[in-house]
């Protein structure tokens, strides 16, 4: 197609396909931001938008970490392109902290080094993808899977979580969305967006009703552990003789430092269905055109995994937990807002916003640009997670940070 330009011809434009910035938290973070830069007050910024766990200056990443980098990177031996499917010694390393919360054990040959958790999601998806296939993802949800997913044409159903059960699935509405060419589901656990943490008996029905259904589980754990509240966290591959299991996961949020991009996709199936349909090969053709972790930082993988002291997970879950309780507690003293579940997990909270007590506000994004604008606190318009007139807050921030912009 020929595109009339100044008066010349090109027969090249933008892929409209991928403009999908307008959903992107990032898209939104970066136009919410440009509200601010344009406004006259000099209040101090306050950004409760997106979930980096560095914005708290208390949140440091243990000293394993930094020294086993720097020892990898210093020793010459990881200077070289890293394996296709990622270095052994990593493998093997990922493989066995997740094992131990696994009924069976996971072999290295399971476990698949990625760029950070948004990678693994880059990957699985075209993988997963056939001409007219779905994937059911959860609303509201983490906005990578449907951008990706529009990337490679896979069509997204979308079931619901359930504000006022603890977030838990509308198992009933997924059942009935799902038809022949329905793929796969995705569960994020600890939940992003929505802060809870699914139980047990939860889990166990999904892997059921997975089952029953014929599609697998992706089950995004990029917040394993992360678990503050009366729930502690399973994962899905403890019922992966049910159902195969892919889990996602990463050291970003764990360990503070998703700026190191290092995560992983395992493969949780001691039925070998993922081989036997072919996923585990696809999976391998994937990595073999795409780009991996840097190699010293996979080789830093088996020292943090094996060598972080429990105190220093302790200590991050005691942080955690007073923010939730902090921003429950204001959340309760303001009539916009309802908190219908205390956060339990992960690193962020959805409330809803009551228009009764709010003059002039059309909606939730229309919420948020004033509120950038006139007070400098950015928060994520519910939309961009699938839940129109709701809020995400980051929790994972400056204590007082939160109390201020959550009060404003
Ligand atoms: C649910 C979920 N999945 C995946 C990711 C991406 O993980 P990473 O930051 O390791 O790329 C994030 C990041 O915020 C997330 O919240």
């Amino acid at each position: 197609m020929e595109k009339e330009n100044n008066g010349e011809k090109w027969k090249f434009q933008g892929n409209k396909g991928l403009n999908t910035s307008s959903v992107s938290v990032r898209g939104v973070y970066n136009m919410l931001m440009d509200s601010i830069n344009n406004n006259d007050n000099n209040k101090i910024l306050i950004r409760l938008c997106r979930v980096d766990p560095t914005d708290n200056p208390l949140f440091r990443t243990t000293p394993v970490a930094h020294e086993a980098v720097a020892a990898a990177a210093q020793s010459f031996d990881f200077n070289c392109y890293p394996p296709t499917v990622g270095l052994p010694d990593a493998k093997r390393a990922i493989a066995n902290y997740l094992s131990s919360d696994l009924p069976y054990r996971l072999s290295p040959e399971d476990v698949f080094l990625t760029v950070g958790g948004t990678q693994a999601i880059d990957i699985i998806l075209p993988v997963l993808a056939r001409p007219g296939a779905n994937i059911l993802l959860p609303r509201p949800g983490y906005p990578q899977y449907d951008s990706r997913a529009a990337c490679c044409q896979l069509e997204v159903r979308y079931f619901d979580l359930l504000p006022r059960r603890g977030w838990e699935v509308d198992l009933d509405s997924l059942e009935a969305m799902t038809d022949d060419n329905t793929v796969a589901m995705v569960l994020i656990n600890p939940s992003n967006p929505c802060g809870n943490v699914f139980t047990y008996q939860h889990l166990e029905k999904v892997a059921e009703t997975a089952k029953k259904l014929g599609i697998c589980v992706i089950s995004d754990e990029v917040y394993a552990h992360v678990a503050f509240g009366s729930n502690p966290f399973v994962p899905m591959g403890v019922f992966s003789s049910i159902v195969p299991v892919i889990t996602i996961g990463s050291l970003s949020k764990r360990w503070l430092i998703p700026g190191w991009r290092t995560g992983w996709i395992a493969t949780c199936d001691p039925n070998k269905i993922f081989q036997k349909t072919g996923i585990v090969a696809n999976i391998i053709s994937y990595l073999e055109i795409t780009s991996d972790p840097l190699t010293f930082m996979q080789a830093a993988v088996p020292q943090i995994l094996e060598k972080t002291k429990a105190e220093f997970h302790v200590k991050n879950l005691d942080m955690m937990r007073e923010a939730a309780d902090i921003f429950y507690d204001v959340c309760k003293e303001i009539p916009c807002l309802t908190c219908p579940h205390k956060p339990e997990g992960a690193m962020a909270a959805m409330v809803e916003i009551n228009f009764s007590h709010v003059k002039g506000i059309i909606d939730d994004v229309d919420f948020c640009i004033k509120l950038a604008r006139e007070e400098s606190v950015i928060l994520l318009p519910g939309v961009t997670v699938g839940l129109k007139n709701w809020l995400r807050i980051s929790i994972a921030v400056d204590l007082s940070d939160l109390q201020e912009g959550v009060s404003t």
